[in-house]
């Protein structure tokens, strides 16, 4: 095992996918702010939030992925952050533990007693750390007997699952918190009731980080407007392993389920009814010269008084995981908070984080959004008192 940091770290992100885009960019913010924290905390939501955490400077890192190659190389891989940049923290990489996977093929129960004992262990690693499990697998598709299952046991007995799954319900036995940041649906009626009877969190899903955030933002100030939205395009480049992956159909479902439906709900009607079908489309397209370097574009058409049409142009020139990485910091310090204060189950107030959030009635409008994190926080301490 490598050798124990020197720190004293507020939280434990253990990451499923640690050595992918987002994971790596999470592990070099951890190790950016042990030296200088403020590049990273001042792109936190959370750094002044939640003091009873302890210093929001410092995270540990740990997690389980299924690339054979030390963490260093996937950085460098990833091309996320240029080398220059993260040179200095080699040393810090080269200490974070990252198990392999369990065994694809092994039973669902054998893979979740595996990764208990591994969270047991990076737990006891980090004994003041505060432990969260982050999901960062690569987006896979739904499976719809899952949400038929009615109990535990039935659950942990089933052949066809995700990878996903294990992780979760590995650190909901452990009582550990849970962020789903995929599009990948964890959320079964079995595990919601079991981490209810635990008082164990779960935040999901999808993480909200580009072109839907600005497309609720948007949205959300045409309806408060009264403009009409006729019809709304989105086009998505990227290059990374995520765009490739997202060019599976049957994965790229979900998350263009996620997109898609968000805008009707925000608005309350259908966008495209006077055409008898959708005029709100979404695309993804994987396109390898960009890498992480995400573009988005967005055309919006809308209509004022009289029925007269006017349009709207968007063009984010984004960063994937630049923009998805402190929101997992943000999204595991949230439950972390919650654990402590003794809130579990699905959490919809943290639905600002996601394109389709988890639990009943979550805020959709940017406005509720925002007040729903509030309202949160001021739970949150209030059952701390
Ligand atoms: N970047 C964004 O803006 C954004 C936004 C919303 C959602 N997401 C979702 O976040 C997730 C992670 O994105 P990413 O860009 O880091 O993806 P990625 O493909 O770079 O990383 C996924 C990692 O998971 C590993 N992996 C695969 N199977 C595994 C298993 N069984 N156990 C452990 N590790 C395993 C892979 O080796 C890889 O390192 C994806 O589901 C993506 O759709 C990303």
């Amino acid at each position: 095992m490598p050798s124990e940091p020197t720190v004293s770290p507020s939280v434990l992100m253990l990451i499923a996918g640690a050595k992918g885009a987002i994971g790596t960019t999470v592990a070099l913010a951890a190790a950016q702010m042990t030296k200088d924290p403020e590049p990273i905390l001042s792109g936190l939501t959370t750094a002044q939030r939640f003091p009873e955490l302890g210093d929001s400077s410092q995270i540990a890192v740990a997690g389980w992925d299924t690339l054979p190659i030390p963490v260093e190389e996937a950085v460098r891989r990833h091309g996320v952050v240029p080398e220059a940049q993260w040179r200095d923290h080699a040393s810090h990489l080269s200490r974070i533990e990252i198990r392999p996977a369990p065994p694809e093929k092994a039973p669902l129960a054998a893979q979740v007693e595996a990764l208990q004992g591994d969270m047991r262990q990076f737990m006891a690693r980090y004994p003041s750390a505060r432990p969260v499990l982050v999901n960062l697998l690569p987006a896979a598709w739904d499976i719809a007997q899952l949400h038929r299952l009615e109990t535990l046991d039935a659950m942990l007995q089933t052949t066809a699952f995700l990878p996903d799954l294990a992780y979760v319900l590995a650190a909901v036995l452990c009582d550990i918190p849970v962020v789903n940041f995929t599009p990948n649906t964890v959320e079964f009626p079995v595990v919601c009731r079991e981490a209810r009877r635990r008082g164990v969190p779960l935040a999901g899903r999808d993480g909200k980080t580009g072109q839907t955030y600005f497309k609720v933002v948007l949205a959300s100030a045409l309806k408060a407007r009264s403009l009409y939205v006729d019809g709304w395009y989105s086009l998505n480049i990227l290059g990374n392993a995520d765009g490739r992956n997202l060019m599976d159909p049957d994965r790229a479902s979900g998350k263009l389920h996620n997109k898609t439906q968000l805008l009707d709900e925000i608005l309350g009607y259908k966008v495209g009814a006077a055409y008898g079908e959708s005029s709100h489309k979404v695309h993804i397209d994987y396109y390898p010269p960009r890498g992480d370097a995400k573009e988005a574009w967005d055309v919006i058409d809308f209509k004022g008084i009289f029925g007269l049409p006017m349009s709207l142009r968007l063009n984010l020139q984004g960063r994937d995981s630049i923009l998805a990485a402190p929101m997992a910091i943000d999204l595991a310090r949230w439950v972390a908070a919650l654990k402590l204060a003794g809130i579990g189950g699905p959490i919809p107030e943290l639905g600002f984080y996601f394109k389709k959030a988890v639990g009943d009635g979550p805020p959709l409008t940017f406005q509720e959004q925002l007040a729903a994190l509030e309202h949160l926080a001021r739970r949150i301490s209030a059952e701390r008192k």
